[in-house]
């Protein structure tokens, strides 16, 4: 899918017939920005970069370039993807693994190749583990109270991953390197996956949901797997059982969720993504208005652990994020120039 072929990169790089590539980087941040003022030039690649997301607006900024770049942090409208057809653009690398910050089959439609990038999973998947570790020690309520000097043991006891069954849903690159670790904690792992791929105890998603004491999504939100964990899947989980979601919001029924909790039928969840999440996280919020009741409404909770869809974040990540956007680009504007 991306970065597939970096022999013949090389090769086509090293070739006196390599101009350099103009790239526009939108949605770029500071720290991204470092690393692509560090790459571009020992790839030959000329970035033009700004912190604005994409939109019909400021596509002609990208005006004279074939590829560009963009982030995951602000969604892009059809409006937009127009814009950037019109202005000349061909291939969009986002800079994430998950597509659904854009309309694919749209931007296809008008002329447009998106790819994502190639990033090592073991940055999202240490992070499921902490937060799976946080949620079964109860970490949220233990960290507010000994931060008003409240350093007495919680009434809850903590549980141990060894003793625990955790289902894993979606076995791809981050749901296996989750898996992996879980079996050096020696937890009994249940898999679901509709393609799977990787060796594991693959049961029915109904059947893992029963018997699982923490439920971890990987897979992609698409169509088909949007509200995954529905209602009536929530209702089938095992009473006190945690969810440990660092794949998309909407992979869950937040609303059902959140009753579950309440009710006390689920024993926590640790959410590094959420529905309604676009236009809050990433923003320092301190002193507006939140609009989200359902963000509210879990923050009150003292079982759930919300983080900023911050899973990815590690300076490995950040780095081969922004390397790859670059050969993304470059391995494109090697295939165009093989095809003229
Ligand atoms: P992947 O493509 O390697 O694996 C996804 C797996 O989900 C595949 O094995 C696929 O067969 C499975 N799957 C798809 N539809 C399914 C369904 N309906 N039922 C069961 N299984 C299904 O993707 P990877 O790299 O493991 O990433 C997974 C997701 O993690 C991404 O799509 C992205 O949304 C999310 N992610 C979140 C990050 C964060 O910072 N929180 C960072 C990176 C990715």
């Amino acid at each position: 899918m991306t970065y597939s072929e970096p022999a013949a990169l090389r090769r086509w790089l090293a070739s006196a017939s390599s101009p350099a590539v103009p790239i526009t980087v939108f949605g770029c941040g500071s720290d991204e920005a470092v690393l692509f003022r560090e790459l571009a030039p020992r790839l030959g690649v000329v970035p033009n970069l700004t912190a604005a997301a994409v939109t019909e607006v400021n596509a002609e900024l990208a005006l004279g370039n074939r590829c560009i770049s963009v982030g995951h942090k602000t969604p892009i409208t059809n409006a937009a993807l127009l814009a950037l057809s019109r202005a000349g653009v061909e291939y969009i690398s986002t800079r994430s693994i998950g597509y659904n910050h854009l309309d694919v089959p749209y931007a296809e439609s008008v002329g447009i190749l998106v790819e994502n990038v190639d990033y090592s999973p073991d940055s999202v998947a240490d992070y499921t583990l902490m937060l799976m570790l946080m949620a079964v020690r109860d970490a949220k309520s233990m960290l507010r109270r000994t931060e008003v000097h409240d350093y007495r043991l919680s009434e809850l006891r903590g549980r141990e991953l060894r003793d625990l069954t955790v289902g894993v849903i979606g076995t791809g690159r981050i749901g296996s390197a989750v898996m992996d670790r879980l079996r050096g904690f020696g937890s009994r792992v249940l898999a679901h996956d509709n393609f799977p791929t990787t060796p594991a105890d693959y049961v029915p998603l109904d059947e893992l949901l029963e018997q699982s004491d923490i439920v971890t999504l990987h897979t992609p939100l698409t169509a088909d797997t949007h509200h995954l964990l529905d209602r009536r899947r929530i209702e089938r989980m095992k009473p006190g059982a945690f969810v440990v979601n660092t794949g998309r919001g909407a992979l869950l029924d937040t609303e059902a969720l959140v009753s579950a909790l309440q009710d006390g039928r689920l024993g926590g969840a640790a959410l590094d993504v959420l529905e309604e999440e676009e236009g809050i996280f990433y923003a320092d919020r301190r002193n507006e208005p939140i609009e989200s009741k359902l963000l509210l409404r879990l923050h009150e909770l003292p079982t759930v652990i919300i983080s900023p869809h911050t899973a990815f974040y590690t300076d490995r990540a950040l780095s081969d994020t922004v390397e790859n956007s670059l050969t993304n680009c470059l391995n494109f504007e090697r295939r165009k120039q093989q095809w003229i």
